[in-house]
């Protein structure tokens, strides 16, 4: 294998950068560095940790242009998107350089005279994290911030896609103060990067965010070290629309979480499931919204989705397009195509389909493109189980303006995020992360900095008679 790779821009094609790829005896040599650096930044108290991050946030926003740029070209997405990614990205660190200085412990009564019992929160150790071309910036401080804010160190591998937002972000860490052994980034394969992780006892702990079948991997590959692993993965969001719901804004915020990053992010709507007595009003108008998005290269003002990120991602989108037309789906708009001619540039126009059924891939796997099925229900409880019925939970909406309603589908869907009225629910603040075969643990709010944090308990015997 070559131990080099090129990161190309996917809207025009042009070849941005060749990055080495790390060999797996400097990958080890990183982990015994980082855990050497573990034993002092261990030490380093709560709030020098904060200043250091705060410091780190307001560096990566004096340089906020300059990396969306980057951002935008290596993974294609509207420069816009990637100015809010960049902002969403120093929230987490915001939001854990608070969070440090309240690694609260507690004091617990006794059950014997004169005991004292105390419990206190100690960081895990070295930390790998493995992380996604779709959101280079904000996934990799999502798990950086509240590793270092507990006192971990921390070494990441991004996507040989997007490396070069990360590794900007790494050198903004470095010059922000914290040691270079502290927050590292290599580069290399998934597979065999991935392997160096997991086989290394030094490192305590692994997070992931990527592919469902990728993280089943990872996690059997913990099992030797008994690693604690933390796992963002696959999704395939349900929509419902009920029939009392305001159509107008169900449209407008359905179109937020289909087409952000051209429909690759694991939380985006998969499947929109619409009242039948509101179907074709709630689909025309969508198709109609949807036909204004401007396609094209994330660094033209006017583009609102970008290509997707490669043939691969190209072909699945396509073959489900096709796979549901042959069944019978209705085509209201997109289902069109533009490829440039040494096929190293893939856009998928935004697509609604209707008449979609149970029959049909995209009804049962993750598109990660810019393609809204639509299908219909009677009852409430046929919408939920055709929302649950999926190996998936990490996302979910639902439109109704009807309390009972609401709180219904919030009891009864089996998903870990879920936004009522609110196709952007995601924040630096709250927890981050799905159920079933959608992930393990959370990621952002109070619970996300918890997975890097051992719990020690103390025991103090009666010391005076
Ligand atoms: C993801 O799709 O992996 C992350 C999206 C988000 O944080 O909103």
């Amino acid at each position: 294998m070559s131990n080099t790779f090129t990161v190309n821009n996917p809207a025009t094609g042009e070849t941005l950068a060749t990055i080495t790829r790390n060999s797996e005896e400097e990958i080890n040599k990183a982990l015994q560095t980082g855990h050497e650096a573990f034993q002092s930044w261990k030490k380093t108290n709560a709030h020098e940790r904060s200043r250091l991050l705060e410091k780190w946030s307001q560096l990566i926003q004096k340089n906020k242009l300059e990396i969306a740029t980057v951002m935008t070209k290596e993974n294609g997405k509207p420069l816009a998107e990637s100015i809010g990614e960049v902002d969403y990205a120093t929230s987490y660190i915001d939001w854990y350089a608070e969070e440090a200085k309240r690694l609260y412990g507690r004091t617990v009564p006794a059950h014997v005279d004169g005991k004292r019992l105390l419990v206190s929160k100690h960081p895990i150790g070295l930390v790998a994290a493995i992380t996604p071309w779709n959101f280079p910036a904000a996934m990799m401080t999502r798990k950086a911030a509240p590793a270092l804010a507990a006192g971990c160190t921390f070494i990441v591998k991004p996507a040989e896609e997007t490396p070069l937002t990360t590794i900007r972000l790494t050198e903004l860490a470095h010059e922000a103060g914290i040691p270079t052994d502290v927050i590292q980034c290599v580069n290399g394969k998934g597979r065999i990067v991935g392997k160096v992780f997991t086989d290394s006892p030094l490192v305590k702990k692994l997070t992931f965010t990527g592919s469902t079948p990728v993280g089943k991997a990872l996690i059997k590959a913990s099992a030797d070290t008994v690693k604690s692993v933390t796992m963002e993965l696959g999704g395939h969001a349900p929509v419902i629309v009920a029939k009392d719901a305001d159509i107008d804004k169900a449209v407008e915020q359905t179109i937020i979480t289909k087409f952000r990053n051209a429909g690759q992010t694991c939380v985006c709507a998969n499947r929109i499931i619409v009242h039948e007595s509101i179907v074709d009003e709630f689909s025309t108008k969508l198709a109609e919204k949807t036909k204004q998005l401007v396609v094209g290269n994330g660094l033209d003002e006017n583009t609102d989705v970008g290509p997707v990120i490669n043939e691969g991602s190209y072909e699945k989108i396509v073959h489900q397009i096709e796979d549901a037309v042959t069944k019978g789906a209705q085509v209201l708009a997109g289902a069109e195509y533009d490829v440039d001619e040494n096929k190293k540039c893939f856009f998928v126009y935004p697509t609604i389909l209707t008449d979609v059924t149970d029959k049909m891939e995209i009804m049962h796997e993750e598109t990660f493109g810019p393609v809204a099925p639509i299908t219909t229900f009677s009852e409430l409880d046929e919408a939920i189980k055709i929302a649950n019925n999926t190996p998936y939970g990490l996302a979910a909406y639902f439109f109704t303006n009807d309390y009972r309603i609401g709180n219904y589908l919030f009891d009864n869907l089996d998903y870990g995020i879920i936004g009522w009225n609110d196709g952007a629910p995601s924040a630096a603040h709250i927890p981050f992360g799905g159920m079933k075969e959608s992930g393990l643990g959370r990621e952002g709010g109070t619970e996300g900095i918890e997975p890097y944090l051992e719990t020690k308990y103390l025991s103090i015997g009666n010391l005076i008679d």
